[in-house]
């Protein structure tokens, strides 16, 4: 399979740009997007458990995409959960467990992670009149501080809520540390996989964790969420429900009627593009992981570099660096790379070089068209 043959299953980049919204997520390929469109078209639009065909057919794909979901994030599929995005699951997930949650209780999230995984505990924690703390990260090489983390877990302390990746910097904390750390006092362990889940194989057997939320737009899928929790915890959370909703499995979490088309998505997604996204993930994830190892090690000396041409451009270390000494929690930032950046930021950035030469193969290995000089904005189609 060459790049070529990869290029044409992403409608979104036609127009022959490449984009980098990373907050946006990432581009549908068409096996999903079809996918999607075929389900809405098949006439099986009955909600599930009913006595006749078309619910049968609900139910099945209900089944299969908890079961490719699984096996994507090597979970258990009776975990699986369908939602409309990883913060509304996460605002849910926390209400039940604000319920669990009494004054004297703790939960330790991290100043490295996403609002998505901050503000739900936050407020669970106001809710219930539990501590709520946050882990700091250092400013100099952007890790988490594990230091303070192992500190900050006390005995009193119920959940730690971590991010498998910072979608801000791209350092990713040992997760499987924390887990243990978190353990060794019974606190149960909630990871952030959004940013990780399309860089990096995710195994949540591996992790140990007990519960792990994902993204599937940021992974060439639809707009959904996916939570895999465990699913002891998952049959005994005092989840807000309807009567009529399953007592046990995940249909007790997913209120009301799923977004089926959207799951047809993610399952057909998963299953049928597996082939074609090989040599893309490959490509990306490999340039992905080796240009975060480097800029992870560079990110001190990145930390003094300000792009005069481009002057609201900040780094992402100073910025992380703000937002941390105003005690705020990181925000997402959005570049578009455009080739007259790279050679503005030239006289900058000394690793500007290594930074194209790694594009220009990954152009060669995909197909894409990563970098084009152009004063113009690209056209949206
Ligand atoms: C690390 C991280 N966590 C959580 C979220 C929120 O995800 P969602 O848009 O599915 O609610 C994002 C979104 O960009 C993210 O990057």
């Amino acid at each position: 399979m060459t790049g070529a043959d990869v290029r044409h299953r992403f409608p979104g980049v036609r127009d022959g740009w490449a984009r980098f919204d990373g907050p946006a997520g990432t581009q549908m390929v068409d096996v999903a997007i079809r996918a999607a469109s075929e389900w809405s078209a098949s006439g099986n639009n009955a909600n599930t458990h009913g006595a006749f065909a078309a619910a049968n057919a609900t139910d099945d794909l209900l089944e299969r995409a908890r079961g490719v979901v699984a096996q994507l994030l090597d979970a258990d599929p009776q975990g699986v959960v369908f939602g409309a995005n990883m913060t509304t699951l996460t605002f849910a997930f926390t209400r039940a467990v604000a319920r669990t949650l009494q004054p004297g209780d703790r939960v330790v999230g991290t100043r490295l992670d996403h609002d998505a995984n901050v503000s739900p505990w936050r407020i669970a924690c106001e809710e219930s009149g539990a501590e709520h703390v946050l882990a700091p990260f250092s400013t100099v090489d952007g890790r988490l501080d594990m230091d303070a983390l192992a500190a900050l877990i006390t005995p009193n302390t119920k959940w730690v809520a971590v991010t498998g990746a910072s979608n801000l910097i791209g350092t990713m904390p040992d997760v499987k540390a924390v887990v243990t750390l978190a353990h060794r006092v019974g606190a149960r362990v909630f990871v952030d996989a959004v940013h990780l889940a399309p860089h990096m194989p995710v195994s949540v057997r591996d992790i140990g964790c007990d519960v792990l939320a994902t993204s599937p737009y940021k992974w060439y899928g639809p707009h959904a969420g996916v939570l895999c929790v465990e699913p002891n915890l998952l049959n005994a959370l005092p989840i807000a429900k309807v009567r009529p909703a399953d007592d046990i499995g995940p249909r007790r979490f997913e209120t009301g009627t799923p977004n089926f088309e959207n799951i047809a998505a993610t399952e057909a997604k998963r299953q049928q593009a597996s082939a074609v996204l090989t040599v893309a993930r490959r490509e990306v994830e490999r340039r992905v992981v080796s240009a975060s190892r480097g800029y992870d090690s560079r990110l001190a000396e990145l930390a003094h570099w300000r792009s005069d041409v481009v002057s609201q451009f900040e780094s992402a270390a100073e910025l992380a660096d703000r937002h941390y000494r105003l005690g705020a929690v990181p925000a997402t930032i959005y570049v578009e790379l455009q080739k007259q950046y790279l050679d503005a930021v030239e006289a900058h950035l000394d690793t500007r070089r290594e930074a194209l030469a790694a594009l220009l193969e990954l152009e060669q290995a995909t197909g894409l068209n990563l970098i084009r000089a152009s004063s113009t904005q690209p056209a949206r189609p």
